[in-house]
């Protein structure tokens, strides 16, 4: 499992010890907003989260890492390097998932918004996803209404390719090819 830096970042894959941080965050309404079903995460459903997280670890080498503050150790947010899919409930067999493009994710605590942390992280999320993993074309994907998550997909050099159906749900989808990526 791979651990990433940035200059105020560590982004370590989640783990059991990541749960409290991890939950802090997912429990807030205004963090999980335009996420999935809009709701709120309970504790079970982080724990659930760490899960599966760790198997797709196992699975595939990428999936989601918390990110950590250098300067106080916090759990700060989260982001992933995964497979998009067009279904809102994952498949049971994750190989199905490998001929989906990737996208990059994240969400980060309230007390960590507008420093640039999201923008940093993303940097060194596409830095992997292009460069060790090879891929050929990354995308993001966001609720319309989602601006703040749009600009950080701007400064990543991404582009508006319009609506499309992910997760079940019609979504504003943005990409960078790896050629656009290594010109920077
Ligand atoms: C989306 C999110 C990760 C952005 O994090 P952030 O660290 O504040 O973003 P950055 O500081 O890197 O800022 C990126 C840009 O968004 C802008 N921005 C930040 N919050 C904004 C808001 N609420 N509305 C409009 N623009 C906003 C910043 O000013 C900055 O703009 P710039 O590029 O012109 O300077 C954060 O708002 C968040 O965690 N939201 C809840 C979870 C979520 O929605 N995740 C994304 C799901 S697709």
């Amino acid at each position: 499992m791979t651990i990433l830096e940035t200059a105020r970042l560590r982004l370590e894959p989640c783990s059991p010890e990541h749960l409290e941080g991890l939950h802090a965050m997912n429990r807030l309404p205004e963090v999980m907003r335009y996420i999935g079903n809009g709701e709120p995460e309970t504790l079970e459903g982080t724990q659930l989260m760490i899960e599966r997280v760790r198997q797709r670890w196992r699975h595939f080498g990428y999936s989601w890492w918390s990110f950590i503050d250098r300067a106080s150790g916090r759990v700060a947010g989260a982001g992933a390097v995964q497979h998009l899919r067009r279904e809102a409930e994952p498949p049971d067999d994750l190989d199905r998932l490998r001929d989906q493009p990737l996208e990059l994710g994240w969400r980060l605590h309230p007390d960590f918004w507008r420093q640039g942390l999201a923008s940093e992280a993303a940097q060194r999320m596409a830095r992997f996803a292009f460069e060790p993993l090879g891929a050929p074309r990354l995308l993001a994907v966001r609720h319309p209404d989602n601006l703040a998550s749009g600009r950080v997909m701007d400064r990543l050099g991404m582009c508006y390719l319009g609506l499309d159906t992910w997760y079940g749900a019609p979504l504003a989808t943005h990409g960078i090819e790896r050629d656009a990526w290594l010109a920077r």
